[in-house]
């Protein structure tokens, strides 16, 4: 391993595999973790897409005391697991290979649900490359975002939270929807706006539920992109700040 003083693992320890580096995205959840770290302390975690296996890794740095984390790319649940092991050896980490929901065993619940998944509203985007299921959630950016939302009421245990990121342009609004007509509390709590390179402008698609999240200034165009958090129904919730509350 290499770190630098920074404390940075400039390489895997695995042969023939290249380090993943965190989605821009990925950023607007490790600083909300950060800010609020009793949402980790102590809980029970699932990083759903894992990738990079940052959202894990900030968990347990957070204190998470064991964490499941899932993607579809075997390469990246391999360099994920070998980070996490660096990060908390002590740590409990299960790791599930596989689609969504499925890749998690079904009898689990969590505290904390982390997930920045594909939602760039595009058919396809390098076809071959690790961008195609990188970033790619079809033509309205809602392929994988909705199995998540669908799946994730019942994997919240009573009192647990979800924390995840959405283009605003492939519909806010039918995601807050979904959330409360599931019986979850759900609300932006950060916004940021992420330019589109040339690559990915060419393949976005024209749908766009929310046309306000597309935004052209300067002669560039950028995603407005929303931090979500979720919050289970039941008596013992607690708050977004991962403070007990009160009854
Ligand atoms: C935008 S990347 C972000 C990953 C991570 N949060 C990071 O910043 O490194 C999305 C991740 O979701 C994974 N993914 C895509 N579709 C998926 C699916 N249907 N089920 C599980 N993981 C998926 C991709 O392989 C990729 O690792």
């Amino acid at each position: 391993m290499a770190v630098d003083d920074l404390g940075v693992m400039t390489s895997t320890g695995i042969a023939g595999l290249r380090p993943f580096w965190p989605s821009d995205y990925s950023g607007l959840i490790v600083r909300h973790l950060m800010r609020h770290p009793g949402l980790c302390r102590g809980r029970h975690v699932l990083d759903l897409g894992t990738g990079s296996g940052v959202l894990a890794g900030t968990a347990l740095q957070l204190g998470a005391t064991d964490v499941v984390a899932t993607d579809l790319d075997p390469d990246a649940l391999h360099l994920a697991e070998d980070r996490l092991a660096r990060i908390a050896p002590e740590a409990r980490v299960q790791l599930g290979q596989g689609a969504m929901w499925d890749a998690v065993e079904s009898d689990l619940r969590f505290d904390l649900v982390l997930a920045n998944l594909p939602n760039f509203p595009a058919e396809q985007l390098q076809s071959g490359s690790r961008a195609a299921f990188w970033s790619v959630g079809g033509e309205d950016g809602r392929k994988v975002l909705d199995p998540f939302l669908a799946g994730l009421p019942k994997r919240l245990r009573q009192g647990g939270s979800a924390v995840f990121t959405q283009n605003r342009c492939v519909g806010l609004r039918m995601t807050l929807d979904r959330l409360a007509e599931a019986g979850c509390g759900a609300r932006v709590v950060e916004t940021a706006l992420v330019p589109v390179g040339p690559d990915k402008l060419a393949a976005l698609s024209r749908i766009s539920h929310e046309p306000e999240g597309l935004i052209e200034m300067a002669g560039f165009v950028f995603l407005e992109v929303v931090l979500v958090v979720v919050e289970s129904e039941g008596p013992e919730r607690r708050s977004i700040s991962g403070r007990e509350k009160t009854a």
